[in-house]
C-alpha cells in the first residue's frame, strides 16, 4: 500500500503554516511563518493585518513544504486545513488556498477543528492511549478534553471566561512586557518569589471549569493598590505569584480529573505547554507515576503550526472524514 501524505495548512490566527506528515506520525515538513514583529506595536494580534500576511505567506510556506518534502501533487493523498476556530478573515485565506489546491488537482479535502489539531500534536511524538485526557492551554482557549477513541471529544472542562494565554498576554501588557506575553512572564517568574498573595479560582467542588479574569483583576488591583501606598512590587515577583497561581489550578484540576477519569496517558497541547514552570510542575505531578505516561511536545508543537492540523486530518482521512468546496470558516466551531 502506498504511503499516506496529508498536507496541512494553518492560518486561524498569526502564523502561516504549511506541513506535510507520512502516514499520520512522522513529519517530512513543518514550515511556520509567524507575524509576530508586525503585530507588536498593538500589543496584540490585528486581525485584517494577519489576514494580509496570511495571503502573502501561504504560497511561501507552501512551496517550501512541498519542496522540504521533495514531494509532488500526485504523492498527496489529502489537504487537510483549519475551519475554526480563529479570526474569521486569517481563516479564511487557508481555506480558500486550500479548497484552490484541492479543486484543481483534484484532491480530498478535511476541515479539522483547531484544537483536534493542537491535541494531534501529541501524535507526531508518541502513540495515543484511549482513554485518555488532554489539557489544552492556549491563546484562545483552556480546556481538559476526554477523548475514549480517535477523533471523539468530550470537554469535560473549560475556562468561563479568560483563556490561560490570554490572561498571561494581559498581566504581561499590565506590567509593560512586549506581545505576546506568555514567554516573558515565565522568564521573569523565575527570577522572582511567589511572595504576592493571588487568588486561585477553584469554582464549585468537582469542577474541571476554570477562570483566569479574576486573577487578572486581582493583579491589576495588587499594582494599583500598592502604587497608592508607594510600595515597590517588583515585576519579577508579580510574574512568579500569578504563574504560581495559573500552574496550581491547572495542574490540581488536572490530577482530579485523570483520577476520575482512571485515564493513563495525559497529552498537553496548545502554545501555554511552553511554559517552563507548567512543564516542571507537570512532571513532578504526574513523571513519576507507575504505567502513566505524560506527554508535552517539543515548544515548536505546542505553538501553532501545520503538522498537528495534518496529524488530526490523517485520522479524519482514515475515518472517510471529507468536506466538501462549500467548506466555510467557522470562527466559533465547537470539538
Ligand atoms: O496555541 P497558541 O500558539 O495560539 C493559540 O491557538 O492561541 O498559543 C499562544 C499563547 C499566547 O497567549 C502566548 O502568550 C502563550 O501561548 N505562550 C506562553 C508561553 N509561550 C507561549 N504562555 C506562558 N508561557 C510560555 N512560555
Ligand atoms: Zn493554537
Amino acid at each position: 500500500q502506498a504511503d499516506q501524505y496529508i498536507l496541512g495548512i494553518e492560518t486561524s490566527c498569526d502564523e502561516t503554516a504549511a506541513a506535510i506528515i507520512k502516514n499520520g506520525r512522522e513529519i517530512v515538513s513543518n514550515v511556520v511563518a509567524s507575524q509576530i514583529e508586525s503585530h507588536k506595536r498593538f500589543g496584540g494580534v490585528v486581525p485584517e493585518i494577519a489576514s494580509r500576511h496570511h495571503v502573502e505567506q501561504l504560497t511561501v510556506v507552501f512551496d517550501e513544504a512541498m519542496k522540504q518534502a521533495n514531494l509532488d501533487f500526485k504523492d498527496l493523498s489529502a489537504i487537510a486545513v483549519t475551519e475554526g476556530p480563529g479570526l474569521v478573515g486569517a481563516l479564511l485565506t487557508g481555506i480558500n488556498a486550500a479548497k484552490a489546491l484541492a479543486f484543481s488537482q483534484g484532491l480530498p479535502l478535511i476541515g479539522v477543528h483547531h484544537i483536534a489539531g493542537h491535541i494531534y500534536a501529541n501524535r507526531l511524538i508518541t502513540e495515543m492511549h484511549f482513554p485518555l485526557l488532554a489539557l489544552v492551554v492556549s491563546g484562545g482557549h483552556t480546556e481538559l478534553v476526554y477523548m475514549k477513541e480517535h477523533a471523539s471529544f468530550e470537554v469535560i472542562g473549560e475556562t468561563l471566561d479568560d483563556a490561560a494565554g490570554e490572561a498571561y498576554d494581559k498581566v504581561a501588557r499590565t506590567l509593560g512586557l512586549p506581545y505576546p506575553g506568555g514567554p516573558h512572564i515565565d522568564r521573569l517568574a523565575h527570577e522572582g518569589q511567589a511572595s504576592i498573595d493571588l487568588p486561585r479560582a477553584w469554582l464549585s467542588e468537582g469542577s474541571f471549569d476554570f477562570s483566569f479574569s479574576g486573577l487578572k483583576s486581582a493583579v491589576i488591583n495588587t499594582l494599583h493598590n500598592a502604587k497608592q501606598k508607594g510600595i515597590e512590587l517588583e515585576a519579577k515577583d508579580i510574574a512568579a505569584s500569578f504563574q504560581a497561581s495559573v500552574i496550581d489550578v491547572l495542574v490540581t484540576k488536572t490530577a482530579q480529573a485523570v483520577d476520575k477519569y482512571q485515564v493513563k496517558q495525559l497529552l498537553v497541547a496548545g502554545g501555554v505547554a511552553a511554559n517552563k514552570g507548567l512543564r516542571t510542575a507537570l512532571e513532578n505531578e504526574f513523571g513519576k507515576r507507575d504505567g502513566f505516561e505524560l506527554v508535552i511536545p517539543p515548544l515548536s508543537l505546542c505553538t501553532d503550526n501545520a503538522a498537528m492540523i495534518a496529524a488530526a486530518g490523517s485520522i479524519l482521512y482514515e475515518k472517510g472524514v471529507r468536506s466538501n468546496l462549500a467548506l466555510n470558516a467557522n470562527p466559533g466551531l465547537e470539538l
